[in-house]
């Protein structure tokens, strides 16, 4: 059966009533849509946990500091809700833009520090915009737990710092992040990659693998970063944006002993690409 689709705030707020006056848990799913196994892993883990489900499917355009990569996401809803229907999703919610943002909203949440490097240098605006929006979606479906993916790893630390600082009350739950075979991160924007890009895509994964390898190995990590950013460039990768070594939960600046985070993101066929892997320092 399709997940009911369901639009205005008004319905989703009563389903939720309902079932939260039956003490059933409600774990929610944001996602903006064109769905990837990433996403239904992400799906999956909160069927495996909750009493409901709902995923939300919305195109922020707030979060996006480039009008052309906002008009150019791709926009698959009927795909995705036929996607989800053998996964038991309890809502889709699809909201309307003016509901989310009416002419007179005027609240924006931003948090410091863990969004300051990487992504928030590169992309000005672009975690407000996610900070903005989680929030809300939080708010509108009253949800115990909240699915992320490590994909973001970035984003996810960001919402972990919000959940806390705001004392809000849902439990974040990380998922790990789902690879195709050649080892290139799920991403709704690998469709924009032409036969060839897909191709040559999977030396981004290959490389910071590499780069994580040698650093937990020992070596220097400006040696190993500048070893993996030539890779990159002889794989006709690039520009890179970014190819930084940070502590895992600040985003600050890597401590020995704990676990920290060799994060990257570079172009490829006009497509912006990022990633991320584990390193362990000793
Ligand atoms: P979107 O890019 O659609 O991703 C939705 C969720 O799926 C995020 O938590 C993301 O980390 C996760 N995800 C994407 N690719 C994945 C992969 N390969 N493996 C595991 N998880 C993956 O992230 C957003 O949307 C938005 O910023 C959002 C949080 C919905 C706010 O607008």
């Amino acid at each position: 059966m399709n997940a009911p689709i369901v639009r205005p705030l008004a319905e989703l707020r009563s389903m939720v009533r309902g079932w939260k006056s039956r003490g059933e848990t409600i774990g929610v799913v944001p996602t903006m849509g064109a769905l990837h196994e990433g996403h239904l892993s992400l799906v999956r883990a909160a069927r495996a946990s909750c009493d409901r489900v709902i995923v939300t499917l919305f195109v922020n355009p707030r979060q996006f500091n480039n009008t052309e990569d906002y008009a150019k996401y791709p926009r698959t809803e009927h795909t995705d809700a036929a996607l989800l229907a053998p996964l038991g999703v309890d809502a889709l919610f699809v909201p309307d833009g003016d509901e989310i943002y009416p002419p007179d909203h005027a609240t924006v949440i931003s948090v410091s520090g863990v969004t300051a490097p990487l992504e928030g240098a590169h992309r000005p605006g672009h975690f407000d915009g996610v900070a903005t929006v989680v929030t809300l979606l939080f708010n509108m479906t009253g949800a115990d737990r909240a699915f992320f993916g490590e994909k973001d790893w970035q984003q996810l630390q960001l919402v972990r710092r919000l959940v806390q600082d705001l004392k809000l009350p849902v439990e974040i739950v990380p998922c790990p992040c789902v690879r195709a075979e050649d080892g290139l991160a799920l991403s709704s924007r690998n469709q924009r990659l032409t036969a060839e890009g897909r191709t040559r895509a999977a030396a981004l994964p290959r490389t910071l693998f590499e780069a994580a390898r040698r650093i937990e190995a020992g070596a220097p990590t400006a040696e190993a970063l500048a070893l993996a950013q030539e890779g990159l460039e002889t794989a006709g990768i690039g520009p890179v944006e970014y190819l930084e070594l940070r502590d895992g939960e600040t985003l600050g600046e890597p401590q020995l002993g704990r676990p920290a985070r060799l994060l990257v993101a570079a172009w490829l066929d006009g497509v912006r690409l990022i990633d991320n892997v584990a390193v362990t320092l000793r």
